[in-house]
C-alpha cells in the first residue's frame, strides 16, 4: 500500500485525513501534528519557513511516506515552496478554497475565515485578485478557533466565545449580512463546521478543501481503489497531545510516536 504522511500543528489535518479516507483508497496513513509549535497561526512567516521544511525533511527519511501532504493552511500558504525544495517525494498542500467558494456565491459576497496568518498573506490575496475579484470577501482570522477545534477533538466543549466571535466578525462586518458562502481556510475549522452553522444567523455553504486534497493525493498516488489503514501517530509534544489519543484511535491508529526536537527529530514509541 502506498504511504501517505499528513502533517499539521495539530488536530486540524484530521478534517483533511477524514476526507482521504473518505475518498475510498487503499492507502496507509501515518499523522503527525507540530503541537509543541501550535498555533503555527500566531508564527512568523520565517519561523515556520526554517521549521517546516527541516521538521519534514526528517520524518521523511524516518517513515518514508511516498506522499506528504501539508494538511494545514497557514504552512502551505508560505513555506510549500521550501517545503518542495527540501524533500524528493510529492508534496500536497492545502489552501484557501477561494475558487470554489467564488464559483458558488449567488450574493457575491464570501467569507473568510482563517488564521490571524493566513488571511493576510500575500498568498491569499494573490487567490482572491485570481478567482474572485469580482466578489467582496469578508475575513476574519481566528487563533482561538484553532484552540477551540482542539478542545473538540479532546472530548471537550469547545467553548462558545470563539464561535461567536468568529460569527461576529463575518457576519457583522461590512457587507457581512449577505455572505452565502464561507470558506474554510483553516483545517481545524471543519471539525467545528456544524457549531458554525448553527451559530450563523443566516444559511451558508461552508466549504473546505478536504475532498480536493483528497482528489489531488489519489490521482499523484494512482492509488487503487479500497479502504485506508491509518497507522501510527507522532506528535512534537506527545505528553500535550495525550488527550487527543483517543480521536486518533478512534480513526484507526495503533501506533503513537514522540518526535523530538531540532536537529534530531528522532522519532521514538510513547
Ligand atoms: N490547521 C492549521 C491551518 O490550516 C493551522 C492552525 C494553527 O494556527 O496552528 O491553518
Amino acid at each position: 500500500m502506498k504511504r501517505v504522511l499528513v502533517f499539521d500543528s495539530g488536530v486540524g489535518g484530521l478534517s483533511v485525513l477524514d476526507a482521504i479516507v473518505a475518498s475510498g483508497h487503499a492507502l496507509e496513513l501515518d499523522y503527525v501534528a507540530d503541537n509543541a509549535w501550535l498555533p503555527y497561526g500566531l508564527k512568523s512567516d520565517a519561523e515556520l519557513q526554517a521549521r517546516v521544511p527541516a521538521l519534514l525533511t526528517s520524518l521523511v527519511a524516518q517513515w518514508c511516506p511516498q506522499i506528504v501532504v501539508v494538511a494545514c493552511n497557514t504552512a502551505s500558504t508560505i513555506a510549500l515552496d521550501q517545503v518542495r525544495a527540501a524533500l524528493a517525494v510529492p508534496v500536497v498542500g492545502v489552501v484557501p478554497p477561494i475558487k470554489p467558494a467564488a464559483a458558488l456565491s449567488k450574493t457575491g459576497v464570501i467569507g473568510l475565515l482563517a488564521t490571524p496568518a493566513t488571511v493576510r498573506r500575500t498568498y491569499t490575496n494573490d487567490l482572491i485578485a485570481q478567482f474572485a475579484a469580482d466578489k467582496r470577501v469578508v475575513r476574519f482570522g481566528s487563533s482561538a478557533l484553532v484552540e477551540a477545534a482542539e478542545r473538540k477533538l479532546r472530548g471537550e466543549p469547545p467553548g462558545k466565545a470563539a464561535i461567536t466571535e468568529a460569527i461576529e466578525g463575518l457576519f457583522g462586518a461590512p457587507g457581512g449580512a449577505e455572505i452565502d458562502v464561507v470558506a474554510l481556510a483553516c483545517t481545524h475549522f471543519p471539525l467545528l463546521a456544524k457549531e458554525l452553522a448553527v451559530a450563523a444567523p443566516r444559511p451558508a455553504e461552508w466549504l473546505d478543501s478536504g475532498a480536493a486534497i483528497a482528489r489531488r493525493v489519489a490521482n499523484l498516488l494512482i492509488a487503487e481503489e479500497g479502504t485506508a489503514r491509518s497507522r501510527r501517530a507522532g506528535f512534537t509534544d506527545p505528553a500535550a497531545a495525550r488527550g487527543h489519543f483517543p480521536a486518533f484511535s478512534d480513526r484507526g491508529f495503533t501506533e503513537f510516536a514522540a518526535i523530538q526536537a531540532a536537529p534530531g527529530f528522532a522519532a521514538v514509541g510513547v
